[in-house]
């Protein structure tokens, strides 16, 4: 296998990001604009991003957080909620700066209260999705109490998903950040129009990694790190080749208190070292050649972007991994701290 020191790809798109909001966002943003291209910005805040309206203002205030002169493009999402009306979606498709829709089911993750409870209740807005083709983003794992935590994603497919995907055979879909075999092959097999994200984290690391040594919060994100069977099949999705998946990081901060305590929130910040660690994923499985497309190009080719117009350059080498970052008036603990990433970022 010939190991490139230099890796030279087009600006990557990241296709599932949490900038959050107020003074956390614009270190969020920063570290995301640095590398990204373009990003698909999840709208779960507390109120969520309900309308096209609340969408527009939000992707003013992340413009307005970056420094002078950055062409990062933010692509905004809407939450979708029991109350969505089908004439939003129209409104969100003529905006050209919604990129989807995200359906979280009630409960099921951060900031996911104000959820979906009834999806069989929605498919008129569904059926005005598919009709503006404004694609459907999915937190696919089931809320059921019932079903093991780490089965969760696998129930979502057999009884949501696939009976969405029939009720609706021209909506597109995302399902974002897929860490199972199962899901893998539900995509792979799926009529087209079907897509997936992969997380670096979920590309890096099994469940494993959450409780070696001891209990590491810092690994807990939703949907949850799985088996390392899962972790192989995600890793050979990824360099497959196929341009049903592509790069959504979930970059997920939450200030280190948020996750250091009794009942800690989920989520991975990978956002300030993103490139480097699915550089590495690509590595490890000899496939750093697969890697331009899966970052640079597939998720624009869903969501009808033009192609990335300037290069990002890495080369290999240790970086550290800074302890922590400034995160509004607070602090959030990256993947990876105090460690190293294999890969320098050039620019
Ligand atoms: C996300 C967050 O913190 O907003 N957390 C996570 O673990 N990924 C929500 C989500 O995408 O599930
Ligand atoms: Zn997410």
């Amino acid at each position: 296998m010939n190991a490139p020191h230099t890796l030279r790809l087009p600006r990557p798109d990241d296709a599932h990001v949490h900038l959050r909001d107020g003074a956390a966002m614009a270190h969020a943003a920063a570290a995301t604009a640095a590398q990204f291209g373009r990003a698909v910005v999840m709208p779960n805040l507390r109120p969520p991003i309900r309308t096209t309206a609340e969408a527009l203002d939000y992707r003013a205030r992340i413009v307005g957080a970056l420094p002078p002169g950055h062409a990062f493009e933010p692509w905004m999402t809407l939450y979708l909620t029991d109350d969505s009306d089908p004439a939003e979606m129209i409104r969100a498709k003529a905006s050209a700066c919604v990129a989807g829709v995200k359906l979280y089911p009630a409960g099921a993750t951060t900031h996911s209260d104000a959820g979906v409870r009834g999806l069989r209740a929605l498919d008129d807005v569904l059926a005005a999705m598919a009709e503006v083709e404004l694609p459907l983003l999915v937190h696919g794992e089931v809320v059921d109490p019932d079903v093991d935590v780490f089965d969760r994603e696998v129930a979502f497919l057999g009884r949501e998903l696939g009976p969405l995907l029939a009720r609706h055979p021209r909506l597109r879909v995302v399902l974002e950040h897929v860490t199972s075999e199962a899901g893998v092959r539900f995509v792979e097999q799926a009529r087209p129009g079907v897509a997936a994200t992969l997380t670096a984290h979920h590309l890096l690391l099994d469940r494993n990694a959450m409780f070696q040594g001891g209990l590491r919060p810092h690994l807990y994100c939703l949907p949850l790190l799985k088996r390392s069977s899962d972790r192989r099949a995600l890793v050979a999705a990824a360099v497959s080749g196929s341009p049903r998946f592509f790069l959504g990081t979930d970059s997920a901060p939450h200030a280190e208190g948020a996750k250091l305590a009794a009942c800690g929130c989920a989520g991975c910040y990978t956002a300030p070292v993103a490139l480097q660690l699915y550089a590495e994923a690509f590595d490890a499985a000899g496939a750093l050649d697969r890697l331009p497309d899966f970052a640079s190009r597939f998720a624009a080719e869903f969501y009808g972007w033009l192609p990335s117009r300037d290069e990002v350059v890495l080369e290999r080498g240790a970086t550290p991994v800074p302890e922590q970052l400034p995160f509004g008036d607070s602090l959030v603990v990256p993947f990876r701290a105090g460690g190293e990433v294999g890969w320098r970022w050039i620019g």
